[in-house]
């Protein structure tokens, strides 16, 4: 690190700590370093002449930037209401998160080398998993199917020149092109370790977990996720589906608590948790 970044970095964690909600704004300039630094890391530096709402929309995203160590850097976002739901318990999702919350996700997904949904969410809403709303390229795009659940016809097999990859412990065939990881499952459910490891040894160094809960809770249960954001739109289903499903601990002691930094997102409020050193 040389001095500017020395001062610079000092900048930054002062800002940082002098904004407990934080109001995001992104900007076309702060996108665009963003999408810089995420090609070549030594970019990622913020600029001085920022205003407080453009640095904060760094201060939110740029921590995606990391690249993990071994195995992939992981992140995760669930957009979930009041209530903790995804979906109403007829499984209707879509449109849970306002628009500021889908132009969140489709950020996410632009950082990301590839993004990873269980084959319920595939199931339930067959995602496109593209950037339609930001500028940047689509990422490879990931299904855990354990045992060949998804129809060949899903729209996240479609061949638009993005990488596409299941993750299955069965021995089902898929189409054309689709690369096919294949591990052992153990009471249905494979190591996420594993998962993360060959996703490695494909050449993915950052993903994004787009969903649903009990993907990114099997990530969250082995520890592997650097960073989650949740964002929460203002509104209560009152049942359906969960944002997290995860393992329970046997006292609330044993939750998980991981270091949060809360920014108001437009109409959305995401909370940005990190573990371990992520
Ligand atoms: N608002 C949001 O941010 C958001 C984002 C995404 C999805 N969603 C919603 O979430 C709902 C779906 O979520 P969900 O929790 O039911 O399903 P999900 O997480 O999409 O998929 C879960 C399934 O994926 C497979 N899977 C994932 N990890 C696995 C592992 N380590 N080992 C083995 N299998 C693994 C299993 O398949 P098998 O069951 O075949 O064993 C598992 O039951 C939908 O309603 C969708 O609309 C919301």
């Amino acid at each position: 690190m040389n001095k500017l970044e020395r001062v610079l970095a000092a900048d930054l964690a002062a800002r940082e700590a002098s904004m407990p909600l934080a109001r995001a704004q992104m900007s076309g300039r702060v996108w665009a370093a963003l999408l810089a630094a995420r090609s070549d890391a030594s970019q990622a530096v913020p600029d001085p002449l920022w205003s407080p709402d453009e640095f904060a929309a760094w201060s939110l995203y740029s921590p995606l930037l990391g690249l993990g160590d071994g195995r992939p850097f992981l992140f995760a976002q669930v957009g979930q209401s009041l209530d903790g739901r995804v979906a109403t318990p007829a499984g209707e999702s879509r449109d849970v998160s306002g628009r500021d919350g889908l132009i969140h996700l489709h950020r996410c997904r632009a950082l990301a080398d590839a993004v990873i949904v269980g084959v319920g969410t595939a199931l339930a809403d067959d995602p496109r998993l593209t950037v339609r709303l930001a500028d940047g390229d689509n990422p490879a795009r990931i299904v855990i199917d354990p045992s060949g659940r998804l129809d060949d016809g899903a729209t996240v097999f479609r061949d638009d020149g993005c990488r596409r990859i299941v993750v299955q412990a069965c021995g089902r065939d898929r189409p054309a092109g689709v690369e096919i990881v294949r591990l052992p499952a153990h009471d249905g459910c494979m190591d996420a370790g594993a998962v993360a490891a060959a996703l490695h040894d494909l050449g993915l160094r950052r993903v994004l977990i787009e969903g649903g809960g009990t993907t990114i809770g099997r990530f969250l249960d082995a520890g592997l996720v650097n960073r989650l954001h949740v964002g929460i739109a203002p509104l209560i289903i009152g049942a359906g589906r969960s944002g997290l499903t995860m393992r329970p601990p046997t006292r609330l002691a044993e939750a998980q608590r991981p270091r949060t930094r809360v920014f108001c997102l437009g109409g959305d409020v995401i909370f940005d948790c990190a573990f371990g050193t992520g």
